[in-house]
């Protein structure tokens, strides 16, 4: 175990000054948790083998998994990519910074040990100040996954971060809860049409304004879910963002829903089971029975997404046995809400119809 340094740093009121120790650290090649505006990650220099193994042991995290590099300005794609496309330049002018990750073929600066042995490569530019602040003052790309241990909820909150990686990294910085709290949008721009790979918070609809046409990966596509396609991000293909009781998500009439919930809920109540019950603000007075949390507002997508992994690990906390949850219109950002929200229960969806 090693001392992890807590720093607390408020968004809107911190100097480069703040960011010296960290930027230090990871100069010197070693980790630093921190807040991006999707989820929080843990960081190590990207061109540093060395460095980035670590991220790979502290989060016991499979080395085929590429990582993604943080970028702070543009013209830094030129510095990592061996080629920048046009779509790439489109998709950065209208999304960067932001939670959009492009995947670019790679140059020779960048080591097989980021990229999990690929020829291509992650690339976001992070919209968070703090994130944009560390990249900056350190003068590195900052290769950075989610901040859980490998296969648990990402972290929205660095009290999550304490929880998985305490004793395994050098810092932690906490800057309090993030704004979406869904990971970034993949988009492949190796393939002849824009694939996503990944759903998030920039959606299919908005890349499509942009690029004209872009594609899916199908593997990632819910009606799919029965077929042997192999998703195209490996990380896409370990079940992931697990909570740790078994987790079932209900679909159909939202009334039918409830009920189904309610009546499961108390057989197994009967049989003395812990139930837990993801509901929402418009229908967690209606269940009288389980440990009832909601996850945000059906009117407002934004709050689901920002909800969906703190819900989950706060039903860890709670020792619950089972989790009952309602499910969410798959557009849009609910494409992502129900992309996660079905690796969490690894695929395990009842129509109730
Ligand atoms: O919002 C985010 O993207 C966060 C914050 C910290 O930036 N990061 C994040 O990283 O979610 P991670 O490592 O948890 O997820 C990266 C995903 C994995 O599914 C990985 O397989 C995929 O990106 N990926 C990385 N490089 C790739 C590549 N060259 N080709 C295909 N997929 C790649
Ligand atoms: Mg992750």
């Amino acid at each position: 175990m090693m001392n992890t340094i807590v720093k607390k740093i408020n968004e809107d009121n911190f100097t480069d000054t703040d960011l010296c120790e960290a930027a230090k650290i990871l100069r010197e090649g070693g980790l630093v948790a921190f807040p991006t505006e999707t989820v929080y990650g843990l960081g190590a220099n990207g061109l540093d083998e060395k460095a980035s193994k670590k991220i790979y042991e502290a989060k016991g995290r499979p080395s085929d998994n590429p990582l993604i590099l943080h970028i702070a300005d543009v013209d830094s794609l030129y510095e990592i990519a061996s080629e920048v496309p046009e779509s790439a330049k489109r998709l950065a002018d209208e999304f960067w910074p932001g939670p959009l990750t492009m995947i670019l073929k790679k140059n020779n600066k960048v080591p097989y040990s980021t990229t999990g042995g690929l020829e291509s490569v992650a690339i976001r530019m992070p919209e968070h100040k703090i994130a944009l602040a560390l990249i900056k003052e350190s003068g590195l790309y900052i290769a950075a996954p989610s901040a859980n241990t490998s296969g648990k909820p990402s972290p929205t909150k660095a009290e999550h971060v304490i929880k998985d990686l305490n004793g395994k990294v050098d810092m932690i910085i906490d800057g309090g809860k993030v704004g979406i709290g869904l990971e970034s949008t993949i988009i492949d721009l190796t393939s002849k049409v824009p694939t996503i790979l990944r759903p998030g918070y920039i959606t299919e609809e908005m890349l499509n304004n942009v690029l004209g046409t872009v594609d899916t990966d199908k593997a990632i596509l819910k009606e799919n879910k029965d077929k042997n396609y192999k998703p195209k991000a490996p990380g896409m293909k370990y079940k992931h963002y697990a909570p740790k009781a078994n987790l079932t998500i209900f679909e159909g009439n939202e009334a039918t829903v409830i009920d189904e919930i309610i009546k499961r809920t108390m057989e197994k109540q009967t049989q003395g089971v812990k139930v837990g019950i993801i509901a929402t603000d418009e229908s967690k007075e209606k269940y009288q029975c389980g440990v009832v949390k909601t996850i945000g507002s059906r009117k407002n997508n934004k709050s689901i997404a920002r909800g969906l992994y703190e819900i989950l690990r706060d039903f860890d906390d709670l020792d619950v046995d089972v989790i009952y949850s309602e499910s969410f219109l798959d557009n849009n950002l609910g494409q992502a809400i129900m992309n996660r929200l079905l690796k969490a229960s690894g695929y395990d969806l009842i129509n109730v119809r």
